[in-house]
C-alpha cells in the first residue's frame, strides 16, 4: 500500500526511481511523484499512474544523484496532484514520502496550525513533515535528531524517507509497521518498499526493523534506533531473479502468475515432500512439532484470499489432526478482545507478510502468550520476522494485485503442516497419509491439465461478461473456493459476486436466482457430491444459468449444467488447489473482456499496510 523508492550514488537517480516506481505500482496507483536533489530540491507529482507522471516530465531538468519516488494508494485526501507525494515542508527545504498512516495527525495538525502553519494538502504526511521541520527549527538540531524526536510522538505506521536541500549527500529513512528494504551497491544505496526495484542493481540487502532509522550516503549506511544507539546492519543475499518480476511474454502479471502454478506448487513441495520415504521435511515446523501437535486449539488468521486459504485449512486440520480450528479475519480478531490462551497456536497466513491487520492481530495474540506460526510468501517480510516459527510458501514474487499463485502455495504448505501434525499425533493412518502425500505430489501435473481449459474459459468469460451479478456456491473443502472465486470475479471484472456454502442458498440467496443470474458451482467429486447435485437442481428449477467446475467423468452434473469446466480427479482434501484455477481464469478473462486493467484493479493495492 503505497510504494516508495529512493536512490543515492553516482548514477542518474531519476531513471532508477522511475523504473522502481513501475515495479512498485502494484502497491497503489492513485498518484505518483518524485523528488530530485542536486543543488536544488525539485518535486514533481501527478494524479494517476506512473506513466502519466513520466509523460508530464518529458523535457524537464531531471538531473540528480539523490532522489526518491512514491506511488500512492490514497488514505488521507482524495487522489489528486495536491495530495500526491513527495510533500514539501513549509520552508521548502525538506521533502518527504510516506507509506502508512499517522493516526494522531489531527492533533499534530492542530498544534502546527496554532503556530501558523498552513497546509497545501489534506494528507497526514504533510503534517508529519512540518512537525519534523518545526522540531528542527525550535531545537536548532539536525534533521536526524528532529526525525527521532518527532517519531517518538507519532502514533501509527510509517515508512518515511526525507531529503534535505542543505545536505544533498544524505537520505534519511525510518520505519515502523510498513516495509523498508535497503539495497547495498558499490558506492551507492537504494531504498524501496520491496526488493523488486533493487534486484537489478544488487543482491545485498538490509531489511530495516521497526523503530529504526537509516542514514544513507553513497558510501555509508548507518542504522540507529530511536534512542540514537547504532545498530549493526544485518546484510542478507536476495534469493530472487529478475525474470521473476517481469511479465515473460504474458499480457498481464495475473495470467503469468496463474500459469506459473505448476512450477510454484512444485517449488513449494520441492525438498519437503518425499513420497518414496513417506516424509515431509519442514525444519521450522519440526522444531516446534511438540507445541503444535499438543495445541488445544488452532486459530487461523488472515485477510482476503489468505483468509480463504485459512478456511480450506480449517477443514483439512480438523479432519486430519482432530484439533479444533477457528478461522478469523485478522481485522476483527484484533479489536474484539479475543480469548487467547498460552499454548494456543495462531497460524498467520499472508502473501505479502506486510498486511497491517494481520500484523496487529499477531501482536495481540503474542501479548496473550499464543505461539505464532507464519505461512508467508515474501521472504524477510514483517510477519515472517515477528512469527515464532514458520514455513515460506516459495511462490515467488506475486505482482498482479489479485492473489492467485500465492493461494495455491498457501494450501500446499498448510496441507503439509497438517499432515506433519497428524502424523505426530497419530491421528492419521499410514495408508491415508501415504495416499495424501502422493496426491499432493501429483498436484503440479494436474494443474497443467487444468490450465488447458484456458481457451474454453476465455470464451465462457465472453458469454457471461454482461452479467450484473454472480453467485458462487460450494460445499465442504470447496466452500472456501467458492468464496475465493467470487472475490476474484468482483475485484477484477467489477461484476458483483457472492460466495456461499451451497446449502445456505436456500436460506436466502435463492431469491436472487432468475434466468439472468450465472450460478457457479464448485462441485468436484467428493463426499458432498449428491447434496450439491440437489442444490444444482434447485437453481435449475428457477432457470438460473449453471456454470460448474466438475471432476472428469461427472456425467450427472455435465447433463444439468449450461457450461462445465472439467478438471482432473483428486482427493477432496487436495481438490481446492485445482478447482480454484478455472475460477481465477474466469475472473481474469472477464476483466480482460470488459477492458479493465486486471493487474491494477481500481481502488485496490497489493500490500495493505494500513488497518
Ligand atoms: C485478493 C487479495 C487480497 C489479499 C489480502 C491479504 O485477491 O489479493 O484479498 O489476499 O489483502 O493480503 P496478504 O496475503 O498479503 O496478507
Amino acid at each position: 500500500m503505497c510504494g516508495i523508492v529512493a536512490y543515492i550514488g553516482p548514477r542518474e537517480a531519476y531513471p532508477v526511481i522511475l523504473k522502481g516506481l513501475k515495479r512498485l505500482e502494484y502497491r497503489g496507483y492513485d498518484s505518483s511523484g518524485v523528488a530530485l536533489l542536486n543543488d536544488e530540491l525539485r518535486v514533481y507529482k501527478k494524479k494517476g499512474k506512473v506513466a502519466e507522471l513520466e509523460d508530464s516530465l518529458v523535457g524537464k531538468d531531471l538531473h540528480a544523484h539523490a532522489g526518491m519516488g512514491h506511488t500512492r494508494w490514497a488514505t488521507h485526501g482524495e487522489p489528486n496532484d495536491r495530495n500526491a507525494h513527495p510533500h514539501s515542508s513549509a520552508s521548502g527545504r525538506l521533502a518527504m514520502i510516506h507509506n502508512g498512516i499517522i493516526e494522531n495527525y489531527t492533533q499534530l495538525k492542530q498544534e502546527l496550525m496554532r503556530k501558523g502553519y498552513v497546509f497545501k494538502s489534506d494528507t497526514d504526511t504533510e503534517v508529519l513533515l512540518n512537525f519534523i521541520e518545526d522540531i528542527q527549527q525550535n531545537n536548532q538540531c539536525g534533521l536526524e535528531e528532529a526525525v527521532r524526536i518527532a517519531l517518538k510522538r507519532v502514533v501509527g505506521a510509517y515508512v518515511i524517507v526525507l531529503l534535505d536541500r542543505d545536505t544533498p549527500d544524505t537520505l534519511i529513512a525510518a520505519r515502523k509497521g510498513s516495509p523498508l528494504v535497503i539495497g547495498i551497491g558499490k558506492g551507492e544505496h537504494f531504498l524501496a518498499s520491496d526488493a523488486s526495484p533493487i534486484i537489478e542493481y544488487t543482491k545485498e540487502v538490509v531489511y530495516v526493523n521497526d523503530y529504526e532509522l537509516a542514514i544513507l550516503k553513497s558510501d555509508e549506511l548507518i542504522l540507529k534506533n530511536l534512542g540514537n544507539d547504532k545498530i549493526t546492519p544485518f546484510i542478507q543475499k536476495l534469493d530472487m531473479e529478475m525474470a521473476a518480476i517481469e511479465k515473460g511474454g504474458y499480457e498481464h502479471f495475473m495470467l503469468k502468475e496463474i500459469f506459473e502454478q505448476p512450477a510454484t506448487i512444485f517449488d513449494c513441495l520441492r525438498g519437503r515432500l518425499d513420497v518414496v520415504k513417506g516424509t515431509i521435511t519442514m525444519a521450522g515446523i519440526q522444531q516446534h512439532i511438540e507445541k503444535l501437535s499438543t495445541a488445544k486449539r488452532i486459530i487461523m488468521i488472515g485477510c482476503g484470499t489468505s483468509w480463504h486459504a485459512g478456511l480450506v485449512a480449517e477443514y483439512v486440520f480438523e479432519e486430519l489432526c482432530r484439533i479444533p480450528v477457528e478461522v478469523e479475519y485478522a481485522s476483527e480478531f484484533r479489536y474484539r478482545n479475543p480469548v487467547v490462551h498460552p499454548g494456543d497456536v495462531i497460524i498467520a497466513i499472508s502473501q505479502s507478510g506486510e498486511t497491517a491487520d494481520t500484523i496487529v492481530a499477531i501482536e495481540k495474540a503474542k501479548e496473550n502468550g499464543a505461539f505464532i506460526l507464519g505461512v508467508v510468501n515474501v521472504v524477510g517480510s514483517s510477519i515472517a520476522r515477528i512469527s515464532n516459527a514458520g514455513a515460506y510458501t516459495h511462490a515467488g514474487p506475486e505482482i498482479g494485485v489479485a492473489s492467485t499463485k500465492a493461494f495455491t502455495a498457501q494450501l500446499a504448505v498448510l496441507t503439509m503442516i497438517a499432515l506433519k501434525i497428524a502424523k505426530e499425533r497419530g491421528s492419521i493412518d499410514t495408508t491415508r497419509y501415504m495416499h495424501l502425500l502422493n496426491e499432493l505430489h501429483s498436484v503440479p501435473e494436474k494443474v497443467k491439465e487444468v490450465l488447458k481449459l484456458n481457451g474454453a474459459i476465455q470464451k465462457l468469460a465472453e458469454k457471461y461478461k454482461e452479467a450484473k451479478d454472480a453467485l458462487y456456491l460450494g460445499r465442504g473443502y470447496n466452500f472456501a473456493v467458492a468464496l475465493e472465486g467470487a472475490l476474484k470475479l468482483k475485484e477484477i471484472s467489477y461484476i458483483h459476486a457472492e460466495g456461499y456454502p451451497a446449502a445456505e442458498m436456500k436460506h436466502g440467496p435463492i431469491a436472487l436466482v432468475d434466468e439472468a443470474l450465472p450460478v457457479v458451482f464448485v462441485a468436484t467429486r467428493d463426499s458432498y457430491h449428491e447434496k450439491i447435485v440437489s442444490n444444482i437442481q434447485e437453481v435449475k428449477a428457477r432457470k438460473g444459468k449453471i456454470v460448474a467446475v466438475i471432476s472428469e467423468g461427472d456425467t450427472i452434473i455435465e447433463s444439468m449444467a449450461d457450461d462445465c469446466m472439467v478438471i482432473p480427479e483428486a482427493d477432496e482434501l487436495i481438490a481446492p488447489m485445482l478447482s480454484v484455477i478455472p475460477l481465477q481464469l474466469l475472473a481474469y478473462y472477464s476483466g480482460v473482456a470488459k477492458g479493465y486493467d486486471v493487474d491494477k484493479p481500481r481502488n485496490l493495492a497489493k500490500s495493505v499496510t494500513v488497518e
